[in-house]
């Protein structure tokens, strides 16, 4: 039997006593995520948001790209952590969610490090290889059903050291319930089955809704 504890919310309080604590503004962007219902789901986990600062601060992180901004937590922790001269582009088609993101943008401070785009985010991955990009992170965290494609094409998008990781491949653990015949659970198997027979350095880290970390 493997020992892994459960880590709930009273233990994710503990651990960010122990390293830094979270910036307020990340702070009051998780409560205005708690009060919007059950969308509040598609927010990354506070331990997934600081496992990215991590990396950005101990990787050398200056480029980033993003697919799923959302009300922007993920975006917020990148912004957050990268340095003076480091920039995040994000990407999500939702309008509305896209104005409250850059609220909480501006009011961290932090509106200087990212620029959002307000599109498809596969029309955009296309646009940014035509115009040859290139990025040290990549973390997508769009709809599920486009990831093998946007896991092909930010490939072509990412440095030679860079990281390309990938939320929710865990899928709340459903992706071992053989009984599970939902589009979605099938669609992020296939995925995984796609990321396992890839040439690809790969890791996952199970924290939040699970991680894929690939690298070249
Ligand atoms: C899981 S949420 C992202 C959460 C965000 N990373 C966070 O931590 O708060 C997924 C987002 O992908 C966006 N999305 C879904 N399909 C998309 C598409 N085809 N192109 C661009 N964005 C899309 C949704 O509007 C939603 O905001």
């Amino acid at each position: 039997m493997d020992k892994n504890i459960n880590i709930d919310l009273k233990l994710v309080e503990y651990i960010f006593s122990h390293t830094s604590n979270l910036h307020p503004i990340q702070k009051e962007l998780i409560k205005y995520n708690e009060s919007l219902g059950h969308i509040k789901r598609l927010q990354i986990s506070i331990l997934q948001a600081n496992f990215l600062q991590f990396i950005i601060k101990t990787r050398n992180i200056n480029n980033c790209l993003e697919l799923g901004t959302f009300t922007g937590y993920s975006t917020l922790a990148i912004a957050l952590s990268l340095n003076k001269n480091g920039k995040i582009y994000t990407i999500d088609k939702d309008k509305e969610k896209n104005k409250i993101a850059k609220i909480f943008f501006k009011k961290a401070k932090v509106s200087n490090k990212i620029k959002t785009e307000i599109s498809n985010a596969n029309d955009a991955l296309v646009r940014l290889i035509k115009n040859k990009k290139k990025y040290d992170l990549i973390l997508i965290d769009a709809d599920k059903e486009n990831y093998i494609s946007y896991f092909e094409k930010s490939l072509k998008l990412l440095n030679q050291n860079g990281l390309l990781i990938v939320d929710n491949i865990l899928w709340k653990g459903e992706v071992i319930n053989n009984n599970a015949k939902d589009k979605l659970t099938q669609k992020i198997k296939k995925f995984n089955l796609h990321v396992k027979k890839s040439k690809l350095n790969k890791y996952i880290l199970p924290i939040g809704d699970g991680f894929y970390i690939c690298w070249k």
